[in-house]
């Protein structure tokens, strides 16, 4: 006893010293690609290996999800993403769709004021002006190093070969084939029973490629594609003409940046919500050392819940297209008006959400995006979100041009107060207006740790990404876990409405649920919605990078 009684102190010792964490996914020398098919992440990593940097990868990578991964990679839909170069300079760019010139604040309401169901949501009527395009060329133009035919042409042959379909792929496609066919008719591609290793080639999609590898970006937004995709759009109902496809522009955009102890996290700037938010619950967090209350115990959800709560009754209140609504980014970001919003948190009981704002809402539900992360030999990373909205976007599929529209227009609020497919209540910041970009959660992230990169991360899920990218930082920063284990992590989410707190289906205790619930906490009891995939790079100690791809997809690191 006497003995253990000496040993203490340097049991103790022992303990309290912050181990390395121990790397448990794909480790590489140099370079990395994260996305959500490996025939993606190879083509990526291909661009790299001919001698493109990360911006070149990006384009390569953006392009094969959309040939590899139709259920949310894309031509028909528009992302953000956010840089870092290896001389510490940063940056975004927004190729978020937009609304077309004839929109209006009131399109999707009835004579009565009552929003029209699924009219945002399915079909022609539901497609924004999609950017991606824009947006590859745009990061080409700035940064690009290899020509855009070399960049293309994996792509195009990939397209022309097919990809095979995954186990995960097959439910997918068989879970919505019947609204392919009620929005496509049952002779349309998607109409057809599709099994495990079956190859789906996309020669359709190989001719739109191949049209903007010989006229740039023109091939998409003027011409003859232009001209195919307005008539098919107005055909089925919906609003995009070729003047708004000639005049979409993909917009730089200063990223968000703040510091949480010793990290400098980098995150989209509006019309994205994702860095605005994140940094409101950062910020919020901070003075509490979350870390020593233990990774998914019930202090450390109260507080990061507290936070969330907070942050989106903000995100859904202030924000908006910067382009079309002033956002006091001043006020909302000032330490003051953070410290007095978390003013009334306690440990001891649950803050309701209608004492933090006001608002009804009923449901939430999980939608789907894509994200990848790119570090390239000479350290710059890229960080980069790309959505259709839904699954397979607004289940639209243009035959001839051989993609999937987005539905993206369900994202801005088509009549405040009332709850989006996210389940999430917009204000008049993210009313309808033509041209404007609808409001986003989409989070590319970069992290910084003492001036040099440390960590590239997002993820998919509509309204929880941003508490799952956050979630995913704090895991390895706060709770010491590999990239590929904070990846894996089980994980929650609130997002202020409606107050429930919702867990992924394994990994949460009843005990802890219990006590939460005593301390008026209210649980999602139904089935779990909770997804994401989140794609995420470490740089090691050694400068050795570590890959997260998330288990719950079919997402792959590849490098060298
Ligand atoms: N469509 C999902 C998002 O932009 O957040």
């Amino acid at each position: 006893m006497r003995k253990l009684i000496l040993l203490l102190p340097l049991l103790l010792f022992v303990h309290c010293r912050k181990a390395p964490i121990i790397p448990t996914g794909l480790v590489t020398d140099k370079a990395m690609v994260v996305s959500a098919r490996e025939e993606a992440s190879k083509i990526g990593v291909e661009i790299l290996q001919q001698g493109g940097n990360a911006f070149d990868a990006m384009v390569a990578t953006e392009l094969a999800l959309a040939v590899a991964f139709p259920f949310a990679g894309n031509l028909g839909g528009g992302g953000f993403m956010v840089y870092r170069k290896n001389n510490g300079e940063v940056g975004g760019i927004d190729y978020r769709e937009k609304a077309p010139l004839s929109a209006h604040k009131d399109m999707y309401l009835d004579s009565l004021g009552n929003v029209i169901p699924n009219m945002s949501t399915v079909g022609a009527t539901a497609v924004g002006v999609p950017g991606t395009v824009a947006g590859v060329f745009e990061v080409h133009d700035k940064f690009g190093s290899l020509p855009m035919e070399t960049i293309l042409a994996p792509i195009i042959a990939l397209a022309e070969r097919g990809a095979v379909v995954t186990e995960k792929q097959a439910k997918r496609l068989e879970r919505y084939r019947e609204q392919f066919i009620e929005v496509n008719g049952d002779s349309s591609k998607f109409a057809q029973h599709f099994q495990v290793g079956d190859t789906i080639k996309y020669p359709a999609l190989a001719q739109t490629l191949t049209a903007i590898k010989e006229k740039g970006r023109d091939g998409f937004y003027k011409g003859e594609v232009a001209q195919k995709l307005a008539t098919f759009i107005q055909e089925n109902g919906g609003f995009i003409t070729e003047e708004d496809l000639a005049k979409y522009e993909a917009k730089w955009r200063q990223p968000v940046i703040f510091t949480y102890k010793d990290l400098k996290i980098i995150s989209m700037s509006p019309p994205s919500s994702g860095g605005v938010t994140m940094n409101q619950m950062f910020k919020m967090m901070e003075p509490y050392n979350i870390g020593k209350y233990g990774h998914n115990s019930t202090e450390s959800i109260q507080l990061f819940t507290e936070a969330a709560r907070r942050a989106y009754a903000d995100r859904n209140y202030f924000l908006g297209d910067p382009d079309f609504v002033d956002i006091p980014l001043d006020v909302l970001l000032s330490q003051s008006y953070l410290k007095e919003r978390f003013a009334n948190f306690s440990f001891e009981r649950a803050t309701p959400s209608d004492s933090v704002s006001h608002g009804k809402v009923e449901i939430v539900e999980s939608m789907e995006t894509t994200h990848y992360s790119i570090v390239d030999d000479q350290g710059n990373a890229i960080s980069a979100t790309t959505t259709l909205n839904g699954a397979y976007g607004s289940k639209l599929y243009h035959s001839e041009l051989g993609f999937f529209f987005n539905n993206e227009m369900d994202d801005f609020s088509s009549k405040p107060g009332v709850p989006n497919m996210f389940g999430l209540i917009g204000a008049e910041a993210n009313s309808i207006a033509p041209e404007k970009r609808m409001l986003s959660s989409m989070t590319p992230t970069i992290v910084e740790k003492d001036g040099t990169l440390f960590m590239v991360v997002g993820t998919p899920g509509g309204s929880t990404i941003i508490n799952f990218v956050a979630q995913t930082i704090l895991n390895v920063y706060e709770f010491d876990l590999s990239m590929q284990e904070a990846v894996n992590a089980p994980r929650f989410h609130h997002q202020w409405m409606p107050d429930i707190i919702m867990f992924e289906t394994e990994g949460f205790s009843e005990e802890l649920k219990s006590a939460l619930k005593e301390k008026g906490y209210n649980i999602f009891e139904g089935p779990s919605r909770i997804g994401g995939k989140v794609d995420a790079i470490r740089v090691l100690p050694d400068g050795k990078l570590e890959g997260g791809a998330d288990k719950r997809g079919d997402d792959k690191a590849v490098g060298f």
